[in-house]
């Protein structure tokens, strides 16, 4: 076993996270917080994890679920195709594997939404084999020990890592290995300033022989983000507002929204008492920067509104919670109605 591994092993041990809700080696649980954590920090996946575990305790209830209702769970995580690819997952599951998540890489790789990394997370978090992750905590670990300023962002790095992190596996113990290099790469391996005072590998740690800490992982500047203005009807009548389902292949799709001016017919808008300017909005998605601005309307009487039953629905701030809705959709609705 390297020393690498054995001091990472014996830190986690000692001192890293063991307390997370998903630490009950229950293969599904690790699974579902697996799929959560990818893009998303682990104080924003817990109470989601709770609440989609609570509704969904298994495989079998998970595959058996509408999937508005796995969308609806996921309001406000963003990345919204991770729950589309859980739920089919789950159905995969429930037909060919007899509702067990499988313990091979060969298997969980054809699985959607399950990637290099997360195979390899499930392997050693669920089932103690041994599995390499590769998520941006590890990265940066990897590459500050090794001293290696290659530019993290690369196809060529990401394959040398994955040479370099095979290397290092030890040959037992690989749920506290996975969890450990993970855990020092969230609470001391920190992207600036790490506290390398109290990292168990510091001593063989290049970057913090040379320095480095902070330059390491290098990055080249990625391409700026498309901007994308979205104008949104926030119509609202007593305590019910107009939502639509989005059916557009692309960031929000089976998510529910505020609609827009071209939605509607000219006596529909004549139908509209014009409100007030909502403050202007910015969303971050991975590709995109979305400026939103919103026009808050009444209507007295909601029936004399022409609209398609089909993809709009009145809907009460009550009710609001049990829908597919992006963050700036729900911020919105708890703001203004
Ligand atoms: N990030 C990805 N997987 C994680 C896990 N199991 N624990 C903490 N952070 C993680």
């Amino acid at each position: 076993m390297t020393t690498f591994s054995k001091k990472i092993i014996n830190w986690q041990k000692r001192d890293g996270r063991n307390d997370l809700p998903w630490q009950t080696k229950n293969p599904y649980h690790v699974w579902i917080s697996e799929i959560m954590l990818q893009q998303t920090q682990v104080k924003t996946v817990i109470p989601y994890f709770h609440k989609f575990i609570k509704n969904f305790p298994n495989i079998d209830s998970l595959a058996k679920a509408k999937p508005e209702k796995v969308l609806a769970l996921w309001s406000g995580l963003g990345y919204y195709s991770r729950a589309r690819n859980i739920h089919k997952t789950a159905i995969i599951l429930q037909k060919e594997f007899n509702n067990i998540l499988p313990n091979y890489y060969e298997d969980l790789i054809k699985l959607p939404g399950i990637g290099i990394s997360t195979a390899g997370a499930i392997l050693s978090l669920a089932f103690e084999k041994p599995g390499i992750i590769l998520d941006g905590n590890v990265k940066r670990v990897l590459l500050r020990y090794s001293g290696d300023q290659s530019p993290i962002n690369n196809i060529k790095t990401q394959k040398n890592l994955l040479k370099f992190a095979e290397n290092l596996l030890p040959e037992k113990n690989f749920r506290s290995y996975s969890q450990g290099i993970m855990d020092l790469g969230s609470l001391l391996c920190k992207p600036k300033n790490p506290t390398c005072c109290e990292c168990p590998i510091k001593r063989n740690c290049l970057a913090k022989e040379l320095n480095f800490q902070n330059q390491i992982p290098f990055k080249v500047p990625s391409k700026p983000k498309k901007e994308r203005d979205i104008n949104w009807f926030f119509i609202f009548s007593k305590d019910k507002v107009l939502l639509r389902r989005n059916e557009k292949k692309g960031i929000w799709q089976n998510l529910w929204l505020f609609p827009e001016k071209n939605m509607f017919s000219k006596s529909n808008l004549n139908l509209l008492e014009k409100k007030e300017v909502l403050p202007l909005l910015t969303h971050n998605l991975s590709h995109q920067k979305l400026t939103i601005s919103t026009m808050k309307y009444s209507i007295e009487q909601r029936d004399r509104l022409k609209i398609d039953r089909s993809s709009f629905a009145w809907v009460k701030k009550s009710d609001s919670g049990k829908m597919g809705l992006p963050k700036p959709v729900k911020e919105i609705i708890n703001n203004y109605l």
